[in-house]
This record gives C-alpha cells, structure tokens and sequence, in this order.
C-alpha cells in the first residue's frame, strides 16, 4: 500500500482523527498535556510499559518510549485490537458508548473481551490483548503534515 499523507493542520488537543491505511483505520490524536501526564500513571499498570513485546511488528523505534510516538503530544495508532481485531471504542468516538464505564478516563476499551488501553495504546495487565496496539511507521513532513507508512 501506498504510504497516507494527512492534513494535522486542524486537529485540536483532545481530538482523534481517523484515516485509512492499508485498509486499516489509523487513529491520530492529539493528546491533551494531561492525556501525556496519564502515561506516568498508566506506566505501572500496563502489561508492556517501553513496547518491548514484537517490535519488529508492533513499534517502530522512534516510537518506543513512553509515548509510543515521534511527538509526545501526538499518537498515531492502527485502532485494531490486538486479540481478536475488533474495533475499541474511546471516549472521542461519538455517540452513545454503553461498553464504557461512567468513571473511566480512557483511552479504549475493546467491546469484545474487555481489553483496555491507556492514552498510548499500550495494553493494562492481565486483558486478553497480548500486545500494544500498533504503531505504524510514519513521520512529520511538517508541523501540519504526517506521512502513513
Ligand atoms: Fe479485543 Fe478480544 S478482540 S479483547
């Protein structure tokens, strides 16, 4: 597949965008300074805190710091759970999500087995999900501009 060239210009603290890549949504959110905090947090209860689980497969080397990403503000994610490959929600997915608890600070919560994951995607200990969710190879053109693969 061809690599995705994205637009980042408008994306706000606190939003995800979705794009397509190799027939896969790719998640770009843009974390709030307090979504980056919550990674000190979540660094104790995440089965996979430095990626460290097939990295060859799930993240890149840039990407193999606490943030997950070139950029600690920046996320750039394949939204497939890495159990079974079902779709985790978010509390950036609109509408209503009955699978997610009222107190839960996110990031997301996979409806099929319960798998959950913090603000860089990395998986909470003992969830199904064996692994991180990916990180794509990818890399900023600009401050406005991202390239997918
Ligand atoms: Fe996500 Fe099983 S497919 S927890």
């Amino acid at each position: 597949g061809a690599p995705v060239e994205v637009d980042i210009s408008t994306l706000n603290p606190g939003e995800m965008k979705t794009v397509e890549w190799r027939g896969k949504p790719v998640w770009i959110i843009k974390r709030t300074p307090e979504m980056v905090a919550s990674l000190k947090k979540t660094d104790g209860k995440v089965a996979d805190a430095e990626s460290k689980r097939n990295p060859e497969e799930f993240t890149p080397e840039y990407a193999r710091n606490e943030w997950r990403s070139r950029k600690p503000e920046l996320l750039v994610a394949v939204g497939i759970c890495t159990h079974l490959g079902c779709s985790p929600s978010s509390k950036f997915t609109p509408g209503p999500q009955p699978s997610l608890p009222d107190d839960w600070e996110g990031g997301f919560l996979c409806p099929c087995h319960g798998s959950t994951f913090d603000m860089a995607g990395r998986v909470f200990k003992n969830k199904p999900a064996p692994d991180n969710l990916q990180v794509p190879r990818h890399m900023y053109l600009s401050d406005t501009k991202l390239v997918i693969g």
